[in-house]
This record gives structure tokens, C-alpha cells and sequence, in this order.
């Protein structure tokens, strides 16, 4: 396939940015998109260019990393998928594609592709975790029985990459679905139970804190999210939320 790539392309955080235009040719459909910009950044190296800068680790759709807005899309065109999983067959040959970073206030650009998520680990930080003594006095798993249901629902919720791709497609960089998935996670379970009224006042406090938009269900979101976290969420940590407030 021979593709034209337009490409954002920023210095650092402090200059301005703009669309580049590159042409690569010999790119075969069982790629994947990362494997394609590996291409392109193996020639601009061979020119003695400056390679385009984009976040990845796991390349298997675990760790959030990949963070592309792809022809207007996060993680691009395909469904339930990161950015990683997507592969070049999905495009035609001749395309245009336009690469971008995840743009919202919270994730600064930090070079071409590569944001500053590290507003995710500040929520997190505020509550996304139980306090467990760990030292010889805990209980076997099963000594508390979990319904089966509130254990997928927690299940589902734990899914969350935090990749943020429903920040990057809510048109107010809302980061709810985020936050509902780490505060839905623990409230579905007893063990969560313990610390649910602050954590939830904490990560929404902090999520607040760091400039992220209302909600106004619009549910791109739920749309783009490659781990399918469910809109209930948001409705649970609402819920949550509430009751936290008038205790
Ligand atoms: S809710 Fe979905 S889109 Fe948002 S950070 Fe988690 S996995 Fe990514
Ligand atoms: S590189 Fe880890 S999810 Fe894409």
C-alpha cells in the first residue's frame, strides 16, 4: 500500500505545532499502525530527520500507552481495539490518514504524539486503591462470597486501560468514564466497601482539580473506549457520589 500520512508534529511543549505531510510506500495490510510508523520513522532516521515521537509498551492492547487520534478517531477506525491492535487493513491503499495526539487541556502535548497523562495517576493516586494490611493477616479470597453478578460488574469496570481515549473523544474532555471505572471497581466489592465515601469525593475532587469537562452524556465515550466500559458506570459513581455528599 502506498499511503500519505499528515502527521502532527510539535517540537516540545512550548511551541507551536502543525499538520506534516509524509508519503510511504511498501506497507503491507497485516502491519499494525504502530508497525507502519515504525516504517516511516526507519526512513526519516535514514535522512537524519527527526523520528515522530508516539507512546507505546505492551503492543497488545493492555497497557494504555498508545494514545492515537487516527481520521478523527481515538485508536482509529475499528471498534473494542487500541491503537496497537489496529492493523493497516482496515485503510485502502492511496488513503490519506491524519495522525494526531489525544487533545484535551489535562493532557499537555509533550512532543508530536506523545501526552502527559500523568493527570490519570493523580486520580488515581487520590483514591484508586484499598488500604489492606498485608502483613500475615489477610483472608483467603473466598472466605467473602461475592454475588456473580456485582463480580463481572467489577470485572468489567477493571478492564480500564486508562488509555484515554474517552477523554480524547468527549467534546468536553470529560475524564468520567475513567474515574467511574476505578471508583465502580472497588464499590461493587465488600473489600471496597470500606473506603467508598472518600474515595469517591477524593478522585472526583482530583479529576475536578486537574481540568477535565462535565459530563453531558453525550456517550462518545463508551463509543471509543477499547475495553467497552459500560455508561452504567458513570451512573453508579454518580450514585456514589451523592451519597458520599450528604453523609
Ligand atoms: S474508560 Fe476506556 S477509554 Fe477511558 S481510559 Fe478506561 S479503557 Fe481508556
Ligand atoms: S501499546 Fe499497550 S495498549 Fe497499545
Amino acid at each position: 500500500m502506498n499511503l500519505t500520512l499528515k502527521i502532527w508534529r510539535q517540537k516540545n511543549a512550548k511551541e507551536k505545532g502543525q499538520m506534516v505531510d509524509y508519503k510511504i510506500g511498501g506497507i503491507e495490510p497485516d502491519m499494525s499502525f504502530l508497525e507502519m510508523l515504525d516504517v516511516l520513522n526507519n526512513e526519516l532516521v535514514e535522512k537524519g530527520d527527526d523520528p515522530v515521537a508516539f507512546d507505546h509498551d505492551c503492543r497488545e492492547g493492555i497497557c494504555g500507552m498508545c494514545s492515537l487520534f487516527i481520521n478523527g478517531e481515538a485508536h482509529g477506525p475499528d471498534r473494542g481495539i487500541t491503537t496497537c491492535q489496529l492493523h493497516m487493513r482496515k485503510f485502502k491503499d492511496g488513503d490519506t490518514i491524519y495522525i494526531e495526539p489525544f487533545r484535551a487541556k489535562a493532557f499537555p502535548v509533550i512532543k508530536d504524539l506523545v501526552v502527559d497523562r500523568s493527570s490519570f495517576d493523580r486520580i488515581q493516586h487520590a483514591g484508586g486503591f484499598i488500604s489492606v494490611n498485608t502483613s500475615g493477616n489477610t483472608q483467603d479470597a473466598n472466605n467473602i462470597p461475592i454475588k456473580k453478578h456485582d463480580a463481572d460488574r467489577a470485572f468489567d469496570a477493571a478492564t480500564c486501560i486508562g488509555c484515554g481515549a474517552c477523554v480524547a473523544s468527549c467534546k468536553n474532555s470529560s475524564a468520567m468514564l475513567f474515574v467511574s471505572a476505578k471508583v465502580s471497581q472497588f464499590a461493587l466489592l465488600p473489600q471496597g466497601r470500606v473506603e467508598a465515601t472518600e474515595r469517591v469525593l477524593n478522585m472526583v475532587e482530583a479529576m475536578d482539580q486537574e481540568g477535565f469537562g462535565n459530563c453531558t452524556n453525550t456517550g462518545a465515550c463508551e463509543v471509543e473506549c477499547p475495553k467497552g466500559i459500560s455508561l452504567e458506570n458513570i451512573a453508579r459513581m454518580n450514585r456514589e457520589y451523592l451519597a458520599a455528599s450528604v453523609k
